[in-house]
Parts: C-alpha cells; sequence; structure tokens
C-alpha cells in the first residue's frame, strides 16, 4: 500500500465510477486527490491523464487510477510520460501481476466494461501488491531506457 495520496482522474464516461472509487477510498481509508473532471459534461480524457501524470512525476503521488469508456484511451495517453507505467486491466489477475512484474503505477479502468464491485476489486488488489523487483527491475529499466532514448538498453 503507498504512503502517498493515491491519485485519481477520469473523462466523462469515468464520472460516475470515479465517484463510486472515492467512496471506496473512503471507507477502506485511503487517502485520495482527485484531478477531475467533475461532471458529466464531454471532456478529452488525454487532458485528465497529463493532469495525473504530472502528479506522479512531481512524486505527489506514487500510484494512480484513470477511468475512462475503455481504458483504453487514458492508458496510451497515460504511457506517453516518462516514468508512467499504465496498464489496463478488467481482471485482478493482471492487477496483481502488472505490479508485481511490470511496477505499473498507474491502473487504467473502463467504466463501460467493469462494474462497480469488480473495479473495487481491481483498485484494492493493485494498491496492494508490491513489486517483486528481482529479474522484473531490469526489465523495468529497460523501459525506462525506452522513455529516454527510445533503445531498451545501452550495449
Ligand atoms: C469517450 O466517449 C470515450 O471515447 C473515452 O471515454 C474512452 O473510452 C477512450 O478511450
Amino acid at each position: 500500500m503507498t504512503e502517498k495520496p493515491v491519485a485519481i482522474a477520469c473523462d466523462h464516461a469515468g464520472y460516475a465510477l470515479k465517484e463510486e472509487l472515492k467512496k471506496y477510498f473512503e471507507r477502506i481509508g485511503v487517502a485520495y486527490t482527485d484531478y477531475g473532471t467533475d461532471g458529466v459534461c464531454s471532456v478529452d480524457y488525454p487532458e485528465y491523464a497529463h493532469r495525473l501524470c504530472t502528479a506522479l512525476q512531481q512524486e505527489k503521488h506514487e500510484l494512480g487510477v484513470l477511468v475512462c469508456g475503455t481504458g483504453i484511451g487514458m492508458c496510451m495517453a497515460a504511457n506517453k510520460h516518462r516514468g508512467i507505467r499504465a496498464a489496463v486491466c478488467s481482471d485482478t489477475f493482471s492487477a496483481r501481476m502488472t505490479r508485481m512484474h511490470n511496477n505499473a503505477n498507474v491502473l487504467c479502468l473502463g467504466a463501460r466494461v467493469v462494474g462497480v464491485g469488480l473495479a473495487e476489486d481491481l483498485v484494492g488488489v493493485f494498491l496492494g501488491t508490491a513489486f517483486e523487483g528481482g529479474r522484473h527491475q531490469r526489465r523495468v529499466e529497460m523501459l525506462n531506457n525506452l522513455d529516454e532514448n527510445g533503445k531498451s538498453e545501452e550495449r
């Protein structure tokens, strides 16, 4: 579980689920920061992904949750940011494994794909699972190198 507040953001399609997840955070005693959007008026998901990812890059948060209709657009936008490793998950196995093996720091959810109960489970598993390190550390460093110079490793 992260020491810092969890960041959460959404577009209009993800707004209702984001509000449910905020109630979930309150029930389980997890602090969060909401980066919008604040209603169901149509907005552009890259803007909200950028707000949340910038806050992670500034080390205000260790982990974030992005919600849009499918989770896919948010994930694409988030992964354009240096140091962000975002994964769309709709099963708890993937949510666990992406923390353990990929050290994912952003969970993307599709509000039109998963229900509230499953979304809560996905978030709970994501927040409650630690990175395994070991051989996976080298692979995450290779991802970081791709961020820096478009090469998976220096040779
Ligand atoms: C909005 O209609 C929808 O395109 C968006 O929420 C998301 O699913 C994009 O990937």
